[in-house]
């Protein structure tokens, strides 16, 4: 998308802080979901048309570009891989012309590529394209992921509900199933949309507090629409998440839904790669799980490089959420403690190009002097200020340094052991 041009940062002037440096991300297996989740979704790409072999390229593809080990580890079925009903004894059963060798083969496939596995379920009678929901069945189901090999599951509330559901109701049950889930599985990752039934609500708020009870990961925000602005779609997600931050830390995340780099078959998003780093940029201040849902060989080197951008990474995974922070006129400034600093995603919420001028201690640095490293362009720069010119929509997201724990207005979290 053309208005979110690279943003050009302008007058950064100072002295670079002696031993900083951009870290870079262990390869390492994190533990389940105390990381906000990364990995693959076929939901954009294939809509209800996933096959097993379809599966395994994009799989193999995760592996053979690096993708997994920078972290991308999760393959995560949505929508439509079932039959059309049930078995007689109430049993899921998956679409055999789809995966004639079955859901348990493919999972032990993936784990012997060193990957993890998800799959779809709805909370109601039928899931969004109208295949057996998990309705009456919960423990059944979670048992029957757990003996299938299934390391995350996604549990959707359209399709059907039962007559007479409340946000109330509908909480409990998403409580039950979750307590199904890990009864079968203790290690499992649960990611729901119960938030998504009251958006606009007064309930929201009590909907995603629960979430952040008995899930690990919660969707805020509304499906992606191939149809709408890149800058629509990721700015909006954005105001959806800013003041959600205290529900956000290790094993529970607000989900902003998937990144749609590349092109989509089913849903062909072809946002470029600017708009593309706008939504990791914005995924990553606001931690939110980060799952490509795009047809993966059709990504650029340019594309791969800002998935894999480890800058990007260690903020998305640094611990906490943003919160919002301060605004010069139209420009508005994001932050939170990420890599030993202060990680600032700085976006023009107005209609025309914008000026911005921050003071350090406006963004809670209290040097008189910061470096700063551009996520995008790998530049180190130091200032005293910042001040940005950035287009309608546009973003630049920045780490910058030279301020302690002590010195940082928001708090800094140490990485964890991954
Ligand atoms: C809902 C969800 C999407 C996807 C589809 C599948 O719209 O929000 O993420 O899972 O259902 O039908």
């Amino acid at each position: 998308m053309k208005n979110l041009a690279r943003a050009s940062i302008v007058a950064l002037a100072m002295a670079l802080a002696a031993g900083m440096s951009i870290s870079s991300v262990s390869a390492a297996v994190r533990p389940l979901s105390q990381h906000p989740v990364m990995g693959y979704n076929t939901w954009y790409q294939f809509r209800t048309g996933m096959t097993q072999q379809t599966i395994l390229k994009q799989a193999k593809y995760l592996v053979s570009t690096g993708l997994a080990a920078t972290g991308y580890d999760y393959v995560n079925l949505d929508d439509g891989w079932m039959a059309r009903e049930r078995a007689r004894d109430g049993a899921l059963r998956w679409d055999v012309a789809k995966f004639p060798k079955g859901i348990p083969w493919l999972a032990a496939r993936l784990h012997a590529m060193g990957l993890k596995f998800g799959i779809y379920e709805a909370i109601g009678q039928r899931t969004c394209q109208h295949f057996p929901g998990s309705w009456g069945h919960y423990a059944q189901d979670a048992k029957t992921f757990a003996g299938w090999g299934v390391d995350f599951v996604k549990i959707d509330e359209c399709g059907g509900l039962p007559a007479k559901t409340t946000a109330s109701t509908l909480t409990s049950d998403f409580r039950s199933y979750g307590a199904d889930l890990r009864a079968a599985d203790p290690e499992v990752v649960y990611s729901e949309e119960l938030p998504i039934y009251s958006m606009g609500q007064p309930s929201f708020l009590s909907t995603v507090r629960a979430s952040a009870s008995f899930a690990n990961m919660w969707r805020v925000a509304p499906d992606e629409k191939y149809t709408q602005p890149a800058s629509y779609t990721i700015l909006s997600h954005l105001a959806d998440d800013l003041d959600l931050n205290s529900f956000a830390g290790p094993c529970r995340w607000n989900d902003l839904d998937m990144l749609v780099p590349g092109r989509q078959t089913a849903m062909p998003f072809d946002w470029g790669l600017q708009a593309e780093e706008s939504q990791l940029s914005v995924w990553a201040e606001e931690a939110s799980p980060l799952l490509i849902s795009t047809d993966l060989p059709t990504l650029t080197p340019a594309e791969l490089a800002a998935l894999k951008n480890p800058l990007m990474i260690t903020i998305d995974e640094s611990g906490s959420q943003a919160q919002k922070a301060v605004t010069s006129g139209h420009i508005e400034a994001v932050m939170k403690g990420a890599d030993g600093g202060l990680a600032v995603l700085l976006v023009n919420l107005g209609t025309a190009t914008a000026n911005g001028h921050f003071t350090l201690s406006q963004l809670g640095i209290t040097t008189a002097r910061a470096s700063g490293d551009n996520v995008w362009t790998g530049k180190s720069t130091t200032f005293s200020g910042v001040s940005v010119r950035l287009a309608a929509n546009q973003t630049a997201l920045l780490v910058l340094k030279n301020c302690s724990a002590a010195e940082c207005r928001v708090r800094v979290i140490h990485k964890q052991k991954r």
